[in-house]
């Protein structure tokens, strides 16, 4: 099969009363029959209808006027050569018990997801209407075995669980991308990352607009060659390496990533890598990882490596983290934290963690002097000014 590399575009958006024209993106030529989709009615399963026609139609319109009730998983895999023009919207049917049993799932982290969509030249743009937010379902999209992907200006709003998986994606680019997770729970919206990318290269994600209660964007295992730039995100858990090297027997690559240009507010963390240690986990690396000019605001950890992640200091000692970390960048981060310490470099003993640079910090507690701790890292030039001597466990 003839593989060229057209962009699959697809652009979501959900939000009641906004009714925001979708871009106007070029329109790929496909050539074959468009399927123009209307809901079945009240009480009907639409989600059969929907899978038929992108199997069947080099085009499929989802008119803004309709709303398609999805109650089956979407397996869309496998598609070529197709153009979904999602104007309407889809609703997931909400069914808390089938769902959690019904979704794809993935081993990597028990997770489970509503629709999966992959193939190659496929183009796509979804402009969602919602006449009340509150009554949507949430939507968790995996970009599956992937290859030359393009979604954007996409609204997503509250999504059960984590929002964007890239799993085993080659050459996947985000952008124009706004995030919306709230909770009317006491807990908050939980486990909403933003992204999360596995088993994952070439991946960008730019331009966007995150406010969610989980990781804004989180590289996990075997992400490599990744871009994340201009994001905007509020409450989140930060932009996060890891965790890896959770699992026994395997071996967890984290390689060539930059974060560039972040606004992280209210987060609990900012700039974060994190590695297990202790018995009976995995191994791996980190390796040239670099976050620059971050612009934070009152941010609990503004700076962080936990090299004995989920691990107590005495099994850290003991048993500690076989993940590597080298190379690493932490420059220009500026803005606030919540607590006096502003940067923490918490390695695992044994030069686990080398040729790890912090400086041009401009991180202000919100009282007193700040604090950088350290442990187990050889900080060089400006950052063992800021640091001093690190203590060796
Ligand atoms: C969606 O489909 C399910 C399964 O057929 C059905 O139980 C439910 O009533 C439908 N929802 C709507 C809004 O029609
Ligand atoms: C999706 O459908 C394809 C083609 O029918 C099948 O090969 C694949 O196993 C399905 N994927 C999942 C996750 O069920
Ligand atoms: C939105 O839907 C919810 C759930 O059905 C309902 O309680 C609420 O009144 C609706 N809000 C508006 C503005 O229609
Ligand atoms: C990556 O994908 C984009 C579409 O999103 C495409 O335009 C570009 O040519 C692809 N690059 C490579 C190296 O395949
Ligand atoms: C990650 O990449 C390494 C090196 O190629 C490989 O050994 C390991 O199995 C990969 N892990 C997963 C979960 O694919
Ligand atoms: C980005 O975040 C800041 C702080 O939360 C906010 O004031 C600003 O309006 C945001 N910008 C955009 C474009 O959303
Ligand atoms: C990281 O980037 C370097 C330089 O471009 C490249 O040689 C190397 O293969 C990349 N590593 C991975 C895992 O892609
Ligand atoms: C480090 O990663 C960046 C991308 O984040 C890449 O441009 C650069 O070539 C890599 N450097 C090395 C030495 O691999
Ligand atoms: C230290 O890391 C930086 C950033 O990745 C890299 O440019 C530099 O070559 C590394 N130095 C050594 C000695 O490996």
């Amino acid at each position: 099969m003839q593989l060229t590399l057209l962009p699959i575009l697809l652009a979501l958006s959900s939000l009641p009363a906004i009714l925001a024209n979708a871009p106007s993106h070029t329109v790929q030529n496909v050539g074959r029959a468009s399927c123009t989709l209307a809901p079945l009615g009240a009480g009907k399963d639409d989600s059969p209808q929907f899978l038929t026609a992108m199997q069947a139609c080099s085009t499929v319109v989802v008119p803004a006027t309709s709303t398609l009730n999805i109650s089956t998983r979407l397996n869309m895999t496998g598609l070529t050569n197709k153009h979904l023009s999602l104007q309407g919207t889809l609703r997931f049917d909400p069914n808390i018990p089938y769902w959690s049993t019904n979704g794809f799932p993935f081993t990597f982290q028990t997770q489970i997801t509503f629709w999966i969509l992959g193939g190659t030249n496929i183009v796509a743009w979804y402009d969602a209407f919602a006449s009340n937010s509150s009554l949507l379902r949430p939507i968790i999209l995996t970009i599956f075995q992937a290859k030359n992907v393009l979604v954007q200006n996409i609204k997503m709003l509250n999504s059960p669980e984590w929002f964007n998986l890239v799993n085993e994606g080659q050459n996947v680019t985000y952008s124009g991308i706004t995030i919306n997770a709230a909770s009317t729970s006491s807990h908050g919206p939980s486990n909403t990352d933003g992204w999360d990318i596995y088993r994952s290269d070439n991946v960008v994600i730019k331009d966007s607009v995150i406010n969610n209660g989980d990781d804004c964007v989180s590289f996990k295992v075997n992400s490599t060659n990744v871009l994340v730039s201009n994001l905007n995100c509020t409450g989140s858990h930060g932009i996060s390496v890891g965790s890896l090297g959770q699992f026994a027997g395997m071996f967890d690559i984290v390689e060539n990533v930059t974060s560039i240009n972040v606004r992280m507010s209210n987060a609990q963390n900012g700039a974060r890598i994190k590695a297990w240690a202790g018995s009976g986990v995995g191994s791996g690396i980190v390796k040239n990882i670099t976050f620059i000019n971050f612009i934070e605001s009152k941010v609990d950890n503004p700076v962080v490596i936990d090299q004995c992640y989920m691990t107590s200091a005495a099994a850290c000692a003991q048993f500690p983290s076989n993940t590597l970390i080298q190379d690493v960048v932490f420059t220009q981060i500026s803005g606030t934290s919540t607590g006096s310490t502003v940067a923490n470099l918490a390695c695992s003993p044994g030069a686990r963690c080398s040729n790890i640079t912090v400086n041009n910090l401009a991180l202000t507690p919100p009282s007193g002097t700040a604090k950088y701790a350290c442990q187990n890292v050889k900080l060089s030039g400006s950052s063992a000014s800021l640091f001093g001597t690190c203590a060796t466990t």
